[in-house]
C-alpha cells in the first residue's frame, strides 16, 4: 500500500471491540445488524469531524447565546445497495436529517465487475457533501464505479466509509480517485479468490439480512 494512500484507520477502542464482536461467524442476524449500526455511528463520528457548523442565536433558560449547529441537510449519505443500508442505518442514527442517495451496483460473480441497475441521488448534488457507504471495499470495482457514477454530478466533496478493506481495495481506490479519502475500522491481509477480504467477516449482507 502506498505510503500516501487517502486512508483513515479508525482504530478507537469502542469501533476495534465491536468490530472484532461481528467478525464472530457465531454472531446472529439480529446481533450483526445491531453491530454494524453501532460501528457505524461510532465512525460517524471521525468521518464528520471536519463538516461545517453555523453560528445560531438560541435562548438557554437562563439568557440569549450563539450557538453552532451542523446543516445535516447538505450532507448525503449514498448507499452501495445493498449491503450499504446497515452502515446507512448508523450513520443516520447521529444525523438524522441527512439526505439519502442509493446505487444498485452488484458483482458480476464471474468477473466480479460491478454493474449498476440502480441510481437515485438527492437534487443539487454540487451544493452537497457525499459520503458512500459500503461495508467491505473489496477489490473496489463497486467503490470506483460509485465515486465515477457521484463525480459526474460534482458534488462539493466525496468521502467513502467502509468497515473493513485490505491492500488490494486500497490500491483500486488509490489508483483511481487519490482525492477521495477512505475511512475504515481495518485493513485485513488480503482478497481470496472469489473476492472475499480475509480474515474478514463474511459476505457482509448475508449476515446483515440473513439471507444464507
Ligand atoms: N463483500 C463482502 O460482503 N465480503 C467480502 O469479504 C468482500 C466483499
Amino acid at each position: 500500500m502506498a505510503d500516501n494512500a487517502n486512508i483513515h484507520l479508525i482504530d478507537h477502542p469502542l469501533v476495534q471491540h465491536k468490530l472484532t464482536l461481528l467478525r464472530q461467524k457465531e454472531v446472529s442476524t439480529n446481533n450483526f445488524r445491531r453491530l454494524v449500526n453501532e460501528v457505524s455511528a461510532l465512525l460517524a463520528y471521525e468521518v464528520l469531524r471536519d463538516i461545517p457548523l453555523h453560528d445560531v442565536e438560541i435562548e438557554t433558560p437562563l439568557e440569549t447565546m450563539t450557538g453552532r449547529v451542523i446543516d445535516g441537510k447538505k450532507l448525503v449519505f449514498v448507499s452501495i445497495l445493498r449491503a450499504g443500508t446497515g452502515i446507512l442505518d448508523g450513520m443516520l442514527s447521529v444525523v438524522p436529517g441527512a439526505r439519502v442517495g442509493h446505487i444498485g451496483l452488484y458483482r458480476d460473480p464471474k468477473t466480479l465487475i460491478a454493474v449498476e441497475y440502480y441510481f437515485k441521488m438527492p437534487q443539487d448534488l454540487a451544493e452537497r457533501d457525499v459520503v458512500i457507504v459500503d461495508p467491505m471495499l473489496a477489490t473496489g470495482h463497486s467503490a470506483v464505479a460509485a465515486v465515477d457514477r457521484l463525480k459526474e454530478l460534482s458534488p462539493k466533496s466525496i468521502k467513502f466509509v467502509c468497515l473493513l478493506t485490505c491492500p488490494e481495495g486500497v490500491a483500486a481506490m488509490q489508483d483511481a480517485h487519490p482525492d477521495v479519502p477512505v475511512y475504515t475500522a481495518a485493513i485485513d491481509r488480503e482478497l481470496d479468490e472469489h473476492g472475499y477480504i480475509v480474515p474478514g467477516l463474511g459476505d457482509a449482507g448475508d449476515r446483515m439480512f440473513g439471507t444464507k
